[in-house]
């Protein structure tokens, strides 16, 4: 069977990763995917950067057009970010037949319920794993680990950036903006890391979980969000006197009148297991009627961690490829005939 080929819009922390680890295990992906996994194309602004990966063999452009209306490109990897062209390319993509993978939560929370829309219309697939606590496969699990089940609420630590910060800052004493700088050269943080220590990005993540938990459409304007930027050395300090730690959390609860979606720094009493997660690692607390409470542990952020839930989505597209259309939905987020009318 011919090679699928792939093109990769980003060549940062996350294309990066990918190139590397689909290179570097390429045999055993194949394997599982049931084809030949190659990437021919990739775009970024600037080509005369030093890449965290090898490109060769792979043919480099500034200009991401050249890849979405390459005929022979059957999945298009989003891994650039940003709202306002990541969206018209992955639309025009669609348009052209392509099937997607993004880790892009800020696309997804904001925008995914046109780009679900459009990619129905063209029988194409969308997926997203890697939009959602970085390597954790935390949106496989919600959507058939626990298929059979009425999920009640979901809580955890979603941002890497923010709980790397109120880590160091508990363990070293170190300051906020020294480890925020930190995050930054580790490729843990946004673009824009307003978006990690505000809240925006666990707000983001939220609500793209509670869209695959509840069935909801995704509603990002319904999301109560705050951030860590005021929580000082010495709250963090007071809080361990008192058997505490902070944590950033998202929570998203059914009540009688809706879905509950808020983020928030929160105090944890130490015993409990969420209160250990240290450093980029997050977890996720999900508390379901069948199954009851299960938790899902990994590194929330980073280069390969994040290529690997992109590469399990280009797995599961290629081998969704060998079905009939109507049997690759479940790669989309919510479907409409789910929604269960819960208002947030
Ligand atoms: P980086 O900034 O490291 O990489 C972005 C890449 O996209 C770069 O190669 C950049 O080119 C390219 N790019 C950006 N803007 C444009 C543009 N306007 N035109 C063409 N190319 C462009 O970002 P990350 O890899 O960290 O993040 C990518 C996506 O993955 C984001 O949506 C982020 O939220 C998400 N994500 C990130 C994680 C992480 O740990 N970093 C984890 C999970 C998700 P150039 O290199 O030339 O500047
Ligand atoms: N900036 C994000 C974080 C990347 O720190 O969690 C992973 O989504």
């Amino acid at each position: 069977m011919k090679p699928v080929k792939v093109g990769v819009l980003g060549l940062g922390t996350v294309g990066g990763g990918t190139v590397n680890v689909l290179k570097r295990n390429a045999q055993e992906i194949s394997r599982r995917a049931g084809r030949e996994i190659m990437i021919t194309h990739a775009s970024a602004r600037d080509l005369t950067r030093e890449r965290i990966c090898d490109t060769q063999g792979i043919t480099l452009s500034t200009d991401p057009y050249e890849i979405i209306n390459d005929p022979e490109i059957e999945i298009v990897l989003e891994l650039m970010g940003g709202t306002d062209l990541a969206k018209e390319l992955v639309l025009q993509a669609i348009a052209n037949g392509k099937h997607i993978v993004t880790a892009n939560k800020a696309l997804i929370a904001l925008h995914g319920n046109e780009i679900f829309a459009a990619a129905s219309k063209a029988n194409v697939m969308v997926a997203y794993e890697a939009a959602v606590a970085g390597g954790i496969p935390i949106i496989k699990t919600i959507r058939e680990g626990l298929s059979g089940n009425q999920v009640n609420w979901l809580a955890g630590i979603i941002n890497g950036t923010g709980n790397f910060i109120l880590t160091e800052m508990r363990d070293k004493g170190r300051d906020f903006a020294d480890v925020l700088t930190e995050a930054q050269a580790l490729g843990y943080a946004e673009a824009d890391p307003t978006f990690d220590v505000e809240g925006i990005d666990a707000g983001h993540k939220l609500m793209i979980l509670a869209s695959i938990a509840f069935g909801i459409p995704l509603q990002f304007e319904n999301v109560y969000t705050e951030g860590i930027t005021k929580i000082t050395r010495a709250d963090v300090e007071y809080a361990g006197e008192l058997g505490y730690r902070i944590k950033h959390l998202g929570i998203a609860r059914k009540t009688a009148n809706g879905i509950e979606l808020r983020v928030h720094p929160t105090l944890i009493p130490e015993r409990r297991l969420i209160a250990n997660v240290d450093g980029v690692m997050n977890a996720i607390l999900v508390q379901a009627d069948a199954v009851g409470p299960t938790l899902y542990y990994g590194a929330g952020a980073g280069s390969e961690a994040t290529a690997s839930a992109v590469i399990a989505d280009v797995v599961d597209v290629v081998r969704a490829l060998a079905l009939d259309a109507q049997n690759r939905v479940p790669y989309l987020g919510f479907q409409e005939s789910e929604i269960n009318n819960l208002p947030i």
